[in-house]
C-alpha cells in the first residue's frame, strides 16, 4: 500500500511537467514515511486517503529541505541533502514546489481535511522558529523544550491521524491524542538518538543537537542533575564543537545521572498511552507502529 504512495507522490510531480523538478526529486530518499504508514494503517487505501497519504508526506519532505538549509545541513537520510549537492537556493524552492503542489491536491479533497492539515503546517513552522530562538541561548526550560517538539514534529502526525480517522469516518479525538503522544515520544528519541547512536546508523552526523545550541529533554535532565560548579561546565560547551575529552564528560555524566533513561522513560510513557488506546479500539496494526518507533535504532 505504501507503494502506491509513492507512486501517487511521482504522478503529482510529474503533473507539474518540469523535467528539473522530477530529477531533483528523484535524489530525495523516501524516508520511514511514518505519517504515510499512519494514515494507511487508519483509513485503509481508497484514493482519498492515497491521495492525502502523498500529499502529507510531500509537506513532510519540503519541510525537510527546507530544515536542513536551517541547520545548515550535509547529509539527510544517509545521502547527500539537496542543499549540500545544489546548494540552499534550489532546496528551498524544491521544498516550494512540493509544499504548494500538495496543497493544491489537499484542496481538491474536502474543506475539513484541508483545515486539519493547513492548520497543523502553520503550527510546524512555528515550531521550526521556536527551535531556532531556543537555540540561540542554552535553554533549560523542560516546559519550551516540549511544546516546541510538539509543534515542530508532533502536530503533524497528530494532524495525520486525525485526517485519516475523519476520512474513514471514525471517532476523531482517540486518533488525534495517539498521534500527538506519537509525535512527541517520536521526536524525543530522536533526541536521544543523536546522543546514543553512531552517524551511519543515523544516516546523519552523531552529536550534532548541542553544537547546533539544541539542549534537547538528556541535556535538560542533565543541567538541573548537576552541582552548580558543573552547570558551568556544561553551559560552556553549548553551541561549540566539542573536543575528544568534552564529549566523553558530558557522556560519563550522563551516564552517572542516568538521564538518557529518564529520557527514554518519559517518551515510553507516551507510547504506553498510546498503545492502550488503540488496544481499546482493537487496532492491532497501530499498536505495531508505536512499538516500532519507540524500539527504532535510527
Ligand atoms: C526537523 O527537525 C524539522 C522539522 C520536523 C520541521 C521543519 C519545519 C519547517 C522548516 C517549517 C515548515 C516548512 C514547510 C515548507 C512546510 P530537526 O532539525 O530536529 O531534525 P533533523 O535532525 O532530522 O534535521
Ligand atoms: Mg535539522
Amino acid at each position: 500500500m505504501l507503494d502506491a504512495v509513492e507512486r501517487k507522490i511521482e504522478q503529482f510531480i510529474a503533473e507539474l511537467e518540469d523535467k528539473d523538478t522530477l530529477n531533483l526529486y528523484k535524489k530525495l530518499p523516501a524516508g520511514k514515511r511514518l505519517r504515510a504508514r499512519l494514515i494507511l494503517a487508519i483509513a485503509g487505501d481508497s484514493l482519498s486517503v492515497i491521495k492525502t497519504a502523498a500529499i502529507v508526506e510531500m509537506i513532510h519532505g519540503a519541510s525537510l529541505l527546507h530544515d536542513d538549509v536551517i541547520d545548515d545541513a550535509n547529509t539527510r537520510r544517509g545521502v547527500a541533502s539537496i542543499n549540500a549537492i545544489y546548494g540552499n537556493k534550489t532546496a528551498i524552492m524544491l521544498g516550494d514546489i512540493l509544499y504548494s503542489k500538495a496543497f493544491y491536491e489537499l484542496s481538491n479533497i474536502d474543506p475539513k481535511l484541508s483545515r486539519i492539515i493547513s492548520r497543523a503546517v502553520t503550527l510546524l513552522s512555528i515550531g521550526e522558529r521556536q527551535d531556532v530562538v531556543l537555540s540561540e541561548s542554552f535553554n533549560s526550560n523542560e516546559e519550551l523544550y516540549k511544546q516546541m517538539i510538539y509543534n515542530k514534529t508532533a502536530v503533524l502526525i497528530e494532524a495525520s491521524a486525525e485526517a485519516a480517522a475523519y476520512l474513514a469516518g471514525k471517532e476523531l479525538k482517540p486518533y488525534r491524542v495517539y498521534g500527538k503522544n506519537l509525535g512527541i515520544a517520536f521526536q524525543m528519541v530522536d533526541d536521544i538518538l543523536d546522543i546514543t547512536q553512531d552517524s551511519t546508523t543515523l544516516g546523519k552526523p552523531a552529536l550534532a543537537d548541542y553544537k547546533e545550541g539544541k539542549t534537547t529533554l538528556p541535556y535538560i535532565y542533565l543541567y538541573h542533575s548537576l552541582p552548580k560548579d558543573e552547570q558551568k561546565v556544561l553551559r560552556g560547551m553549548h553551541k561549540k564543537e566539542l573536543k575528544e575529552k568534552e564529549s566523553r564528560w558530558i557522556a560519563q555524566k550522563m551516564q552517572e545521572y542516568k538521564v538518557i533513561q529518564k529520557a527514554q522513560l518519559e517518551a515510553k510513557e507516551l507510547v504506553k498511552e498510546a498503545i492502550e488506546i488503540m488496544q481499546n479500539l482493537g487496532e492491532v496494526e497501530l499498536e505495531s507502529i508505536a512499538t516500532k518507533m519507540i524500539e527504532r535504532s535510527f
